[in-house]
């Protein structure tokens, strides 16, 4: 809890929140903080091309390590739990570890992943799915944010772009204690969650040129109106959503509009669509029908629209012994827990392909996330640690 307080004083915001984009400066101050807490263990830290940070604690035997991880990353109106909480109690494992002298056969490590948050640079997950080889190191360096400042760039800047190959440290198994980011613990009364998947992720940006045009004098029926098809597409994809039903959501997140004046028709808009859904076939209808639409209105307004995809992640099933064990361990610590999936995008789902992965939730405090009213009470904390703890053990002393 002490290094929860600490780490949220760096880009610390009004109102208890926390902004620390990828690879700002704020972002380096965490990462040299989480670094002076991983060298005071004792961890042997490596940091790769991509700035994702691993420090490990040996075990008995050599071969990779059970790795723990998340993202110290947040988005510009963050809290002080959303990827911290993973991280830090990572840390407290291992000192919980040193404190009572216990070795394990297989290697303990914890990590924190570039970008998680994909709020500056696109796609979400950036170093975790580059570390799993979900997406090539070279065109996530070419990243640029909406400045046109590069990944690559930004790294070097702040002093991570390091020299180990991504994926190097390679995982044994995965597990994350992450807060739940939505209302489903709290009101049910549930002190755990065992996360059994992750719903699909499809990140969209449109572009919209038009004309601009006096708001006075142009009569509607001869608009050519960037403005109108922005706000078009975004009640589409709110009915759509609620049409599909089931875990389909849908957000307009971003638009920028051009000249940005009240009495000029716009000529530019650029638009962001965040679509998720657990099944990716309803995913796939809802991409089809929302990209067949914008066609459809920038043919009927004489817009021109085009089209660039920012990420497209398929839903992932975490390993369906490490979802048992969460919730034994949950159960045998005397906490209630149900096994339920993430809504949310995570580091972990990048590992699932490759290595046994899962999570573990907490309650989220009015199921309020990604805003600086997140929280989650430190008997919440402690609970979702201790399973952790348990998980952790049990995968680095089994046999094999
Ligand atoms: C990451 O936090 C995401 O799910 O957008
Ligand atoms: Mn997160
Ligand atoms: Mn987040």
């Amino acid at each position: 809890m002490a290094r929860l307080d600490e780490l949220a004083r760096v880009g610390a915001i009004e109102g208890g929140g926390v902004c620390r984009l990828a690879l700002t400066d704020a972002d380096k101050a965490g990462r040299d903080l989480v670094v002076s807490w991983m060298t005071e263990l004792g961890l042997a830290i490596t940091t790769d091309r991509i700035g994702n940070v691993i420090g490990v604690r040996p075990g008995a035997q050599p071969g990779p390590p059970v790795m723990i991880g998340s993202h110290i990353d947040t988005v510009a109106t963050g809290g002080r739990y959303d990827g911290n909480l993973g991280v830090l109690a990572g840390l407290e494992v291992v000192r919980v570890l040193d404190e009572h002298d216990v070795a394990t056969t297989h290697a303990i490590a914890v990590g924190f992943f570039t970008n998680e948050e994909g709020a500056r640079f696109a796609p979400d997950m950036m170093g975790s799915a580059v570390h799993q080889g979900a997406l090539a190191l070279d065109d996530c360096l070419a990243a640029v944010d909406r400045d046109g400042l590069r990944v690559g760039d930004e790294l070097e800047r702040i002093g991570y772009a390091g020299d180990t190959e991504c994926g190097d440290v390679r995982a044994r198994a995965f597990v994350e204690l992450h807060i739940e980011q939505g209302p489903v613990l709290e009101r049910d009364g549930i002190a755990i969650g065992a996360v059994d998947s992750v719903q699909g992720i499809s990140w969209t940006e449109l572009s919209v040129e038009g004309v601009s045009n006096h708001a006075g004098t142009t009569p509607m029926s001869m608009r050519h109106d960037a403005g109108w098809v922005a706000a078009e597409m975004t009640t589409f994809v709110r009915d759509l959503a609620n049409e599909l039903g089931g875990s389909q959501v849908a957000t307009v997140g971003v638009i920028d509009l051009g000249p940005n004046l009240i009495n000029v028709v716009a000529n530019r808009a650029r638009m962001t669509i965040d679509l998720r859904n657990t099944d990716d076939d309803i995913l796939r209808e809802a991409e089809r029908r929302t990209f067949a639409y914008a066609d459809e209105i920038a043919e009927a307004e004489g817009v021109s629209l085009s089209r660039r995809t920012l990420a497209r992640f398929a839903p992932v099933t975490f390993c369906a012994e490490v979802v048992d064990m969460v919730e034994a361990v949950a159960t045998e610590q005397g906490h209630s827990v149900t096994r339920m999936p993430s809504g949310a995008g995570h580091d972990a789902q990048m590992f699932a392909p490759n290595c046994p992965a899962g999570m573990i939730f907490v309650p989220s405090r009015g199921g309020i996330s990604h805003n600086v009213n997140e929280h989650t009470d430190p008997d919440q904390i402690e609970a979702g640690a201790n399973v952790l703890l348990e998980v952790v053990l049990r995968l680095a002393t089994e046999a094999n």
